[in-house]
């Protein structure tokens, strides 16, 4: 099966596609490479270089290259920058997104795994959080990623789409040849093991006053091989599963400081840390309940305890400290 990979060049894409190819499957890796790095693309991939907001060039990744399934990962991320920039995050999560519906529905494509996010259910009011949980967004990233769950659910009425949602919880740790490397990095775990490697001088922590037991964030942190594999899972069986959304975390919430806890352990290495107001749109808490994932898709995590995901994390990160090869073209 030949499976279009949206977004291949970034750190869930690409480690989705690597997971793909090492499960038989062909990948069309799609990506603009705005923030997302050409060496990041497996070789295995036939990689084109398109933009969702330009719809002539889906067009072509579609006539030249004859997807059977879409799995859907670009787009905009980032809780703080949505923040400052709505309009780009509406227009890449949803404009983006809808280019690629109409491209799909034109070539008859009819499976997709789409990736949405925790940041859809806002300030939780039940913890762990299932997937009929109220959605309340805080941040314009949660708010662009629920719209296109809703579009979504028209397509699907109107037009006969087979979908699937996956509400990633956060996304860590590496495979062997793949890890997280942002351009700008904001992601904690990268940046605690920046801070233990000397290149930034301390982990700044958001916020200290947050109703939780040490008053710092927790967050359910899931291995991105993990990801992958719910992907692969939610594709084999989209008839299934057409139209549900599943949360994609490990039902357990670490905060802050046992993250910066565990890291010191792995790295052997005192993270320097100081304390900085919070960051605006973070909940306090986000944990997800796993069991619909695992019920319906016999999904567990295999490589979702803190201590892999930091040490996958780790030993990337001493091998590309300043993450991808910019030089690699393809
Ligand atoms: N944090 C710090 N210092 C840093 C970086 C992060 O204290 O230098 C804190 C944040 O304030 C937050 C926690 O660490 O409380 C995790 O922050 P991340 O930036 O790593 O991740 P987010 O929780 O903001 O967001 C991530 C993804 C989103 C996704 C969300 C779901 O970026 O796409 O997880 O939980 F929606």
């Amino acid at each position: 099966m030949n499976v279009l990979v949206t977004g291949a060049a970034g750190y869930i894409g690409s480690i989705c596609s690597e997971f793909l190819l090492s499960r038989g499957y062909q990948v069309i890796a799609l990506d603009n490479l705005q923030e997302g790095h050409a060496a990041a693309v497996p070789p295995a991939a036939t990689f084109c270089r398109a933009d969702l907001g330009i719809r002539s060039q889906i067009e072509e990744v579609f006539s030249h290259h004859k997807p059977d399934a879409v799995m859907h990962f670009a787009g905009e991320a980032l809780v703080a920058k949505s923040v400052r920039e709505p309009s780009t995050f509406y227009a890449a999560n949803i404009a983006g997104g809808v280019n690629l519906l109409d491209a799909m529905i034109r070539h008859n494509v009819k499976k997709l795994i789409f990736s949405s996010t925790a940041a859809t259910y806002g300030e939780p009011h039940t913890v762990p959080i299932p997937e009929d949980h109220s959605k309340s967004p805080i941040n314009p990233y949660g708010k662009s990623k629920l719209r296109f769950e809703e579009i979504l659910s028209d397509y699907r009425a109107y037009t006969g789409l087979h979908y699937a949602t996956l509400r990633y919880f956060n996304a860590a740790g590496a495979s062997a040849e793949r890890g997280e490397a942002h351009r700008v990095e904001t992601h904690l775990i990268p940046k605690v093991l920046d801070a233990a490697l000397g290149l930034i001088p301390q982990l700044e922590i958001f916020g200290s006053d947050y109703p939780t037991p040490d008053g710092t964030c927790v967050r359910d942190y899931i291995h991105v091989l993990d990801i992958a594999d719910s992907h692969v899972r939610a594709l084999e069986s989209i008839e299934k599963v057409s139209g549900e959304a599943f949360n994609v975390g490990n039902s357990r919430g670490f905060s802050i400081l046992e993250v910066l806890d565990a890291a010191e352990g792995i790295t052997g290495r005192k993270i320097p840390r100081k304390f900085s107001p919070r960051r605006p749109g973070d909940p306090a808490v986000l944990v997800a309940s796993k069991e619909k994932l695992h019920r319906i898709l016999g999904w567990q995590a295999q490589h979702s305890s803190l201590d892999e995901i930091i040490t996958s994390a780790w030993t990337w990160k001493q091998k590309h400290p300043h993450g991808y090869s910019e030089a690699a073209s393809r």
